[in-house]
C-alpha cells in the first residue's frame, strides 16, 4: 500500500473506533471512506448493531458488499456520526468536497448529523482553500448561462468518458479553478445565488473533527 493509502486507512479506522452500538452512522463517499466502510463492515460482522445512511450510490453499493444495508435518509432520523472525506480542509474546519461528485448528498447527510468527522490524508490539510478545483453542482437545463456567469472563475464542465459527468441527481459538475479562496463564506453565498446552481463543494463550519492520517499514526483536530 502506498503512503497516501496508508494515511487514508489510518484516519478511516480511527474514525470507526468512535462508532458505538446502536448509533446511526453517515457513510460519506470516496477512496478514504472506502476504508471506513470496510472496517465498519468487519465490526458489523462481529456483532456491532448500527443504522447507516449513505451519501451516494457508490457508497451504498460498497456498504452492501460489506454486509451493511443503508436506510433512506428520510427514514433514518438524526444521524449520530457522519464519516466523510474531503478534498481540502483547513484548521478553521472549512473544506472543499465533491471531487467524487457526491457533494449534494454529502452536504444533506452532514446537515442531518449531530457530529461530522472528516478523514483525510496529510496532503489535504492546507493553510488556505482553493488549490483544489471547487466543484459546483448545476442543473443541466440552461447550464450554458451559468457557465457564462462563472467564466471569471475559470470553470470546466466535468466530463466522463465521452460525455458530461452526471451526479446521482442527474446534474452537472463545474470545477472552478480559483487557486486561492480568500473568503469561503462570501464565495459560497455568491455562487448559491445563481439560479441553476444547486450546491457548492464549500463545506463551511460543518466538520467538528478532522482526523489526519500521518505516516505513523493520526492527528486529530477537534473544534
Ligand atoms: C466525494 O464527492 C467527495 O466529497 C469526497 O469525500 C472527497 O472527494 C474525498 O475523496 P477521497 O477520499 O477519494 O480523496
Amino acid at each position: 500500500m502506498n503512503q497516501k493509502d496508508t494515511e487514508k486507512k489510518l484516519s478511516a479506522e480511527k474514525a470507526v473506533e468512535i462508532i458505538e452500538y446502536g448509533m446511526t452512522v453517515g457513510l460519506g463517499t470516496g477512496s478514504t471512506v472506502y476504508f471506513a466502510i470496510k472496517k465498519l463492515g468487519e465490526r458489523v460482522k462481529d456483532g456491532l448493531k448500527i443504522k447507516t445512511v449513505s451519501t451516494s450510490n457508490s457508497s451504498t453499493d460498497l456498504a452492501r458488499s460489506f454486509g451493511i444495508e443503508p436506510l433512506s435518509i428520510d427514514n433514518a432520523g438524526i444521524i449520530d456520526i457522519n464519516i466523510d472525506g474531503a478534498d481540502e480542509a483547513d484548521r478553521s474546519f472549512n473544506g472543499i468536497k465533491g471531487g467524487g461528485g457526491a457533494l449534494l448528498f454529502e452536504k444533506i447527510v452532514a446537515l442531518n448529523s449531530k457530529k461530522n468527522i472528516w478523514i483525510i490524508d496529510s496532503d489535504k490539510l492546507v493553510n488556505q482553500l482553493g488549490n483544489y478545483p471547487l466543484p459546483v453542482e448545476v442543473i443541466p437545463f440552461g447550464y450554458k448561462r451559468v457557465f457564462g456567469i462563472l467564466k471569471k472563475y475559470d470553470p470546466a464542465v466535468r466530463m466522463k468518458d465521452d460525455g458530461f459527468y452526471k451526479t446521482d441527481s442527474g446534474n452537472l459538475i463545474f470545477d472552478l479553478h480559483l487557486n486561492k479562496i480568500e473568503d469561503p463564506q462570501t464565495l459560497d453565498a455568491e455562487l448559491k445565488q445563481i439560479t441553476g446552481v444547486v450546491e457548492t463543494g464549500l463545506f463551511i463550519g460543518i466538520a467538528d473533527t478532522i482526523i489526519i492520517g500521518r505516516k505513523d499514526g493520526t492527528e486529530i483536530l477537534i473544534k
